[in-house]
């Protein structure tokens, strides 16, 4: 049997996305879940991890007045656990080239709009002023280009009449549930690769928009 991939994930927040990819049945195959490192030490993800006897590391962004400081620390945090594989989920902090290039290939973070449209905050926000009639989450691998690397799959959602605020993220999230656990057992069963700027699945380049997943039903996601 392959060995399974070793997974380190990174949040900042609720861990909802967190909480997909531990029930994944997909990412349980193929995935060991290995550390989940919160820059927030009140992430209501840590007891997500916690509960799934996942260890936790908090390496807190107010600790520290250098990010340099603050990413040697998290590096180090995230390399003890040698992972093939680092994930963004929530992690809400903006990452240097640095940093991110010890991670190429290797690096996968979830995004809450169909880039390239949308990049950084408040993006159900903007797309309700925008009065765009559809809206959905990217998984893309990272560069030191905020939200700006290589697109491996998104998922679409329409954006309904009465949509407020919280309506819509709430349909984007469910989404993102069903999309970032497809694309990290991808990258788990070797199927996935990043290498000079190419993104390949079984072999074949994917389109700059990356594949368009459809969510299994709609149910419950158009409420
Ligand atoms: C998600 O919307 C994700 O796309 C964005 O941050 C949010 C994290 O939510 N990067 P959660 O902590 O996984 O619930």
């Amino acid at each position: 049997m392959m060995p399974k991939c070793r997974v380190v994930v990174l949040i900042g927040g609720s861990g909802s996305n967190l909480q997909a990819l531990i029930d994944s049945q997909e990412c349980i195959n193929a995935v060991s879940m290995v550390s989940v490192v919160s820059h927030r030490p009140d992430a209501y993800g840590l007891t997500r991890a916690k509960n799934a006897n996942i260890p936790t590391v908090v390496i807190s962004h107010l600790d520290y007045s250098e990010r340099d400081a603050f990413e040697a620390d998290l590096q180090q945090a995230i390399d003890n656990f040698n992972p093939d594989l680092v994930l963004l989920a929530g992690f809400m902090r903006v990452l240097s080239e640095k940093f991110v290039s010890h991670y190429a290939g290797k690096l996968l973070n979830i995004h809450p709009s169909l880039l390239p449209k949308y990049k950084g905050l408040h993006t159900h926000q903007r797309v309700l002023a925008a009065g765009d009639s559809e809206h959905g989450a990217s998984v893309h691998f990272v560069t030191s280009e905020l939200d700006g690397g290589p697109i491996v799959a998104q998922i679409r959602v329409p954006v309904l009449p009465k949509d407020t605020e919280e309506t819509l993220s709430a349909r984007v999230l469910k989404a993102e549930h069903h999309l970032f656990p497809q694309v990290v057992a991808w990258f788990a069963q070797n199927r996935l690769k990043y290498d000079q700027n190419i993104v390949t699945l079984d072999g074949k380049r994917l389109t700059p928009q990356g594949l368009q997943l459809s969510l299994p039903t709609m149910q419950g996601i158009v409420s």
